[in-house]
């Protein structure tokens, strides 16, 4: 099976159980605040959001701001549970719902006054021509939000270095979703370290790198801030320069 079809199998297996074990998880939901707050997102403005799961982050952006989203996702099951959450709450006329791949973002160039994306483009192996691409589709001065694990997975599989850089995280990591998750979290989250270990599917980088991959794209005004209580997480922004005024 390819690396992408493993993904999509893996949240398509995770989907109906999500919300009730990351979705528990408090540290992921201080996470998605920091990325709403960071964004300093308005109303009316436009908002993709790549990797949108069961909808825990654009939610939270509806909630702050009369704003429409644009909600990808690479798994129909994921979307799925979005759209009846959608529905139940009245926000049909908020959001539009698409099985999109992050690397194949074909909207028009300078569409988006934020693009955010959490815990989801650590799944894409070529990342900086995905951000290249994430930056045209963003209006100019528009913002650039990502939440990631600040843990760099890469290396040889049989570096023990490695594997005791990637634990470090899951011990806290596995402690917070037993206690606040219980059980069933605990081993979702086990297995989902695994894959971590493992590189199924997981590709993770440290922030400096997202850091370094924005600014070469062309974003500027860096900022990262870590989530609190959870130093393995953090949230950049960064923004498209603006038009430049004319000179009188
Ligand atoms: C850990 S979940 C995060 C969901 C949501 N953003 C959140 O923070 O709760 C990762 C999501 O990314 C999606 N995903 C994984 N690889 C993707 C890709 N290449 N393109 C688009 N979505 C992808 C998965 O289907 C899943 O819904």
């Amino acid at each position: 099976m390819n690396r992408k079809r493993t993904t999509k199998e893996w949240f398509k297996g995770w989907s109906n159980e999500y919300d009730r074990t990351l979705g528990r998880i408090n540290r992921h939901h201080k996470m998605l605040d920091l990325a709403v707050k960071m964004s300093k997102v308005k109303n009316n403005e436009k908002i993709l959001d790549i990797g949108c799961g069961t909808g825990l982050l654009s939610l939270k952006f509806l909630k702050k701001a009369h704003c429409f989203i644009e909600a990808a996702d690479i798994s129909g099951e994921m979307l799925s549970i979005f759209r009846k959450k959608v529905n139940r709450l009245g926000l049909r006329d908020k959001i539009n719902f698409r099985v999109k791949e992050a690397e194949k973002m074909n909207f028009k160039n300078n569409t988006f006054d934020v693009v955010a994306s959490t815990v989801t483009l650590h799944h894409v192996r070529d990342k900086y021509s995905t951000i290249k691409n994430i930056y045209n589709i963003t209006k100019p001065g528009g913002r650039f939000v990502i939440g990631e694990l600040d843990v760099d997975t890469s290396g040889s599989l049989s570096d023990v270095k490695r594997l005791r850089r990637i634990m470090d995280y899951l011990k806290e990591e596995l402690s917070l979703a037993l206690k606040e998750g219980g059980v069933n979290a605990f081993s979702r989250m086990y297995d989902n370290g695994k894959k971590h270990i493992l590189n199924h599917g997981e590709y993770c980088v440290d922030l400096k790198k997202w850091a370094r991959l924005c600014r070469k794209a062309g974003f500027e005004n860096i900022e990262v801030k870590p989530v609190p209580t959870f130093r393995w997480m953090k949230v950049l922004k960064c923004t498209k320069p603006g038009r430049k005024r004319r000179q009188p």
